[in-house]
């Protein structure tokens, strides 16, 4: 299964895009960012009370750039990893997405995550 996600130069200027699936009622989103020159993705959805990180489109990154900032209680999370480093949830970590890059495009590598 591969299926293309997104284009590097679709990310926003902080390196980072939702990605949003409407199943019927269902609706499901990941995102991928772009740090220090790798590509990750994660199921967008908090540890801490499970709930999307994001309050506004496509803004996942704390002011520094560095760390993965959940709006609801400031959960930081280290972006390479997914591994929550401050906050409520210290110590867990975000769900993982398999993704490969391939020239300008981020493909799926799995099943997208509909939870
Ligand atoms: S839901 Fe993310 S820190 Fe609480």
């Amino acid at each position: 299964m591969s299926e293309i996600l997104c284009r590097l130069a679709d990310l926003n200027a902080n390196g980072a895009k939702e990605i949003v699936r409407q199943d019927g009622n269902r609706r499901a989103t990941m995102f991928v960012v772009r740090y220090e020159g790798r590509t990750h993705a994660y199921v967008n959805s908090c540890p801490h009370a499970r709930l999307p990180l994001n309050w506004n489109d496509d803004v996942f990154f704390d002011s520094t750039g560095r760390y993965i900032l959940c709006a609801n209680h400031s959960a930081r999370f280290d972006a390479a990893s997914g591994q929550c480093v401050s906050g409520p949830c210290k110590g867990l970590s975000l769900t993982p997405v398999e993704i490969a890059v391939d020239g300008d495009a981020v493909v799926l590598r799995q099943p997208f995550p509909m939870s």
